[in-house]
């Protein structure tokens, strides 16, 4: 596991924008994997400012984003459908059939996160996975306790991740309990992936740097891909 450190937020954003956009220049149909959440939204611009100038071009490029709030309608403005809408892929040039989300295919959780998996395996696998990372270590919606081998599911959200994102509801009884998440097992075979983290991240990052891979943290499992990053604002 690589650490790089930034020195503001502007930079971690840029970091990871230009390993995005070397990555598309470097294969066009790109398989991305995405997240969602606050941390990404500066890359997102940065994308966003990319295609406008012809540096990155998406339209070859297909997308698999982590996770999804089960029970929320896409059109729900707290979905994640909803937040990639707004943040990037109304403002890109990327295909619609490419950008694919859990919970979209109207069947029951157990075959949406069948055909995920089947999905990500026709498209090639994911080249580059973002992640960021909850403060209780979670990535995506792995929470505490997920094991190594986890695959794409359903989960019960931890408390803790409830609380951390009622900030985006209107009160903490509208958080979904539940939420469809890619498994640590999944992301684990994208062939690179670069977690980013904020400077209020500080104390899991510390965390997960000093423990060995263990479920109690999630992340630390990062440290078992041979090619991933750690791109942290100090
Ligand atoms: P945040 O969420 O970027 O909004 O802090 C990260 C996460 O929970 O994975």
């Amino acid at each position: 596991m690589q650490i790089v450190k930034a020195y503001s937020y502007q930079e971690l954003s840029k970091k990871a924008s230009e390993i995005v956009i070397k990555a598309i220049a470097k294969k066009p149909d790109l398989v991305l994997g995405l997240a969602t959440g606050s941390t990404p939204l500066g890359l997102y611009q940065l994308l966003v400012e990319a295609n406008k100038n012809g540096e990155a071009d998406f339209s070859k490029v297909k997308t698999f984003n982590l996770d999804e709030y089960a029970g929320l309608k896409k059109d729900n403005t707290q979905s994640y459908h909803y937040f990639m809408q707004e943040n990037l892929f109304s403002k890109i040039n990327i295909e619609k059939e490419n950008i694919h989300i859990l919970g979209d295919e109207g069947k029951s959780p157990e075959e949406e996160c069948k055909i995920y998996e089947d999905k990500i395996k026709e498209a090639g696998g994911i080249d580059l996975q973002i992640l960021g990372i909850g403060s209780n270590g979670h990535i995506a919606f792995n929470e505490p306790g997920s094991s190594k081998d986890s695959r794409t599911r359903i989960i019960k959200l931890d408390e803790k991740t409830r609380q951390d994102n009622a900030r985006f509801f209107r009160s903490i009884d509208e958080v979904p309990t539940h939420a469809f998440t890619m498994g640590i097992g999944t992301i684990l075979e994208a062939r690179e992936i670069i977690l980013l983290a904020g400077k209020s991240k500080k104390e899991i990052i510390q965390k997960v740097i000093s423990s060995q891979p263990i479920p109690e943290i999630p992340a630390s499992f990062l440290k078992l891909h041979s090619n991933c990053a750690f791109i942290i604002e100090e």
